[in-house]
């Protein structure tokens, strides 16, 4: 199954609930944002490429910023909508590989929340990283995050217990292979007194973070910050 189908047909209608609180979520990554120091100083204009429900473009349209939200998830886009009320954000449904749908000018462009590894390889990421240096302006930030999957995990670790409660269990298992990993998401969730299941998978890239740092510098990027939050590798780069 694709990515996109993936998120069509199982994960996007669970993934506010998978991702927890969203106040406390949405604080982490502003928070992350202003230790950073990226706050508006240009345009004031801000890209936020795998959108989701709007962890990242909520946090940037609070600290000043215009957002630019894209995804190419509609169920995600609307509850991000919901949230935004009052917010300078416009969602833009598009895939993120095709830079002329949202290219506009931004002094500030973010792919995070693990994003970047739901590309289809390690060409296809050079090339978009290439694509936002020539999109941004002298001294315009990329902000990254996403998790390193190149070490291997073994038999029993390969179960990943992500929420639970009374009414949903929601699993990952993880199958590694050359180059990338096949995530499965297992559901199960109480339907009139009975559980059901839905399973769905799709890969996720193995990128260093070595190897994402040296992709950022052949572009011509200067990487200013680089931190590990809850296993996420956060890169701040900048033009
Ligand atoms: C793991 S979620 C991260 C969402 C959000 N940034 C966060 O931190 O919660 C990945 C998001 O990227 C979107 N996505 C994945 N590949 C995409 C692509 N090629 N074009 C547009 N959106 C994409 C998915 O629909 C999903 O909303």
């Amino acid at each position: 199954m694709s990515t996109q189908s993936h998120y069509e047909n199982h994960l996007a209608a669970f993934y506010a609930w998978m991702s927890g609180n969203f106040e406390a979520k949405q604080q982490e990554q502003q928070d992350w944002f202003s230790s950073r120091g990226v706050l508006p100083q240009g345009n004031k204009t801000a890209i936020d490429l795998g959108a989701g429900h709007g962890l990242q473009s909520v946090s940037l349209a609070k600290l000043g910023f215009t957002v630019f939200a894209v995804d190419f998830n509609q169920h995600l886009l609307s509850e991000l909508n919901a949230r935004a009320k009052g917010l300078p954000i416009r969602t833009v449904l598009a895939d993120l590989k095709n830079v002329p749908q949202y290219a506009t000018e931004a002094e500030l462009i973010t792919c995070m929340g693990d994003t970047l590894t739901h590309l289809d390889s390690v060409e296809t990421v050079q090339g978009l990283i290439g694509k936002w240096y020539e999109l941004l302006p002298a001294g315009g930030r990329l902000a990254l995050s996403f998790r390193d999957l190149t070490e291997e995990l073994f038999g029993e670790q390969r179960f990943i217990p992500v929420r639970a409660d009374d009414q949903r269990i929601h699993t990952c298992f993880l199958e590694y292979y050359p180059g990338y990993v096949r995530v499965y998401d297992q559901l199960l969730e109480k339907v009139n007194g009975e559980w059901i299941q839905k399973v769905s998978s799709y890969q996720k890239l193995r990128m260093g973070t070595g190897l994402v740092k040296e992709m950022l510098t052949a572009a011509g990027f200067r990487v200013q910050h680089h931190d590990v939050i809850a296993r996420m590798q956060y890169i701040l780069a900048e033009k």
